[in-house]
């Protein structure tokens, strides 16, 4: 894949390669055993971002786990709105279940914890979260994030499930906007 992806009105310029995304979630795969090999949890998927890295990760995972999914949208473009729209629920019963929410990007953490909250209230018996990327520096919630494939900087990302306006998801490795 080239350095440099236009897309729309933006450039994206490669940024981290899709060997060392394979290398980080095989890490990531390998925290999560260790945690919930004998819980029998639920990965939650925030459609539509993290259905890649989810794809990557399950695979991944030599223990008995469903999947499940939901979608979930703040974003419009390259910004946050604040405002969480639930698009389609959770459509089980996950009382008394471990969940192990999975995300592509933890940005503000708005939809991180209206997805805890959420879970809480449905009677999840523990929420965690693994996501592929995450911006330190924007996150505002109080909530641990437990399993983090890369920390990046406060800069647009699109590639492996990340989008800008729903392009760039299927690209294998991630870019980072280069004009904000
Ligand atoms: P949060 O609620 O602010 O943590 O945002 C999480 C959601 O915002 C992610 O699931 C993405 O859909 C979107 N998002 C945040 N940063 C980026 C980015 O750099 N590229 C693409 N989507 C992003």
């Amino acid at each position: 894949m080239s350095e440099n992806v236009t897309l729309l009105d933006k450039t994206f310029v490669k940024y981290i390669n899709s060997a060392d995304i394979d290398a980080a979630v095989a890490r990531v795969a390998a925290e999560i055993m260790l945690e919930y090999r004998y819980d029998d949890p639920i990965l939650l998927v925030t459609l539509n971002g993290a259905i890649v890295f989810a794809v990557d990760l399950m695979k991944q995972l030599d223990f008995p786990c469903r999947i499940s999914c939901v979608k979930i949208s703040s974003y419009s473009g390259t910004e946050s709105t604040g405002t969480i729209n639930s698009l389609i629920g959770l459509n089980e019963d996950i009382r008394g279940k471990r969940i192990l929410i999975l995300e592509d990007i933890v940005d503000t953490g708005r939809t991180y914890v209206h997805l805890h909250q959420m879970l809480t209230e449905a009677g999840a018996k523990d929420v965690r979260i693994a996501t592929m990327t995450m911006k330190p520096d924007a996150y505002k919630a109080d909530l641990p994030v437990h399993y983090v494939g890369f920390n990046i900087p406060n800069k647009f990302v699109i590639g492996r499930g990340l989008d800008y306006d729903g392009y760039g998801r299927n690209l294998p490795d991630i870019y980072q906007v280069v004009t904000d």
